[in-house]
């Protein structure tokens, strides 16, 4: 049996770390794996940012729900995806990254995971354990400063990488025949449901995976607490397709945060600007009697403008 397929039978997230550095040479071994990892058009739109100074990490951690493991593993990276590395190989010839946020973000999240990915199963494989920390999203801007990430960076997660202190059991997964369509996506029916319910029930507390699903992925859970934030550090971050970057940025210096043209639109209205005006030629007209404000461009573009030139008017 290949060693690998050996791995994957037995592999589980680990969470308790001895105190223990990597042992000699290792380091370079998991670094050299996440590089050899494959990466759309050879763009390498991704960083990992290692984690050494101990302030630094209890501040992640921080932000980062409970997640204690963070401090307490040899190595912490954040994976990052990162347009900022390919615009500065461009505009160092001369060339402007062109305008593909949202695709920009897909490969380079893509690029990301897969580095992370390799990363991780190298370590796994050198007798390492390692777990996956989501929870820096809850945390996405203040981490995201606290690591000095330039635009065009976010991170997509933080890798624990350590000496492990437990050996849990494998989690199970979803039946096969769930996750693999052949041909042509297959409805799921209702008993196939309940299966799933079943056979996922060993991983929640009290054996009811429903009860875990609802509290992170319904109304109401924590990813919909994430969200927003995410969706205003996206777009800070350049990859909001119809929002300038640059224009966000001087909106929150005076307040104003928006994620989305609908959003902005949204903070419009709340600042008591009752009619915006979008003109076909390319300008938009917002009004607070006895005043209004002109911006230029784009939708966004122009209503960020408009609303900027209000809220220094405004003071
Ligand atoms: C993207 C991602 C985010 C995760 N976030 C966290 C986290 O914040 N904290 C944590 O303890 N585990 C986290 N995990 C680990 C998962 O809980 C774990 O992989 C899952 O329960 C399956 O268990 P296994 O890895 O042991 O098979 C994350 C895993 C992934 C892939």
């Amino acid at each position: 049996m290949s060693e690998l397929y050996a791995l994957y039978q037995r592999r589980a997230s680990v969470r308790k770390f001895k105190p223990e550095p990597l042992r000699e040479g290792d380091l370079e071994k998991i670094l050299f794996a996440a590089q050899r990892a494959p990466t759309d058009a050879t763009a390498q739109m991704y960083s990992l940012l290692r984690v050494s100074d101990p302030l630094l990490r209890r501040q992640i951690s921080s932000h980062s729900g409970r997640n204690p493991h963070i401090e307490t593993c040899a190595e912490f990276f954040l994976i990052l995806a990162d347009v900022h590395r390919l615009q500065r190989l461009l505009e160092h010839r001369g060339e402007a990254l062109g305008r593909w946020p949202r695709t920009a973000l897909h490969f380079a999240i893509v690029d990301a995971v897969l580095a992370g990915s390799a990363l991780a199963t190298m370590a796994e494989s050198l007798g390492y354990g390692i777990v996956w920390i989501g929870g820096v999203l809850n945390g996405i801007r203040e981490i995201s400063r606290l690591c000095g990430l330039p635009r065009g960076v976010v991170p997509v997660a933080g890798l624990c990488v350590g000496v492990p202190d437990e050996a849990p059991p494998p989690r199970p997964r979803l039946p096969r025949s769930m996750v693999l369509h052949e041909n042509r996506y297959r409805a799921y029916e209702p008993e196939e449901l309940e299966q799933a319910y079943a056979q996922m029930a060993p991983i929640a507390r009290g054996g009811d995976w429903h009860e875990l699903l609802k509290r992170y992925f319904a109304q109401g859970g924590t990813m919909e607490a994430r969200e927003p934030a995410y969706r205003v550090f996206t777009a800070q971050q350049g990859f909001e397709p119809d929002l300038p970057a640059e224009l966000l940025e001087r909106l929150q210096e005076r307040g104003l945060e928006a994620g989305s043209l609908g959003e902005l639109i949204a903070q419009a209205h709340a600042r008591g600007f009752r009619s915006l005006q979008f003109h076909s030629q390319g300008h938009v007209w917002i009004e607070k009697e006895p005043a209004a404000y002109r911006g230029q461009g784009a939708p966004g573009e122009a209503l960020g403008q408009a609303l900027l030139e209000a809220l220094e008017q405004e003071g």
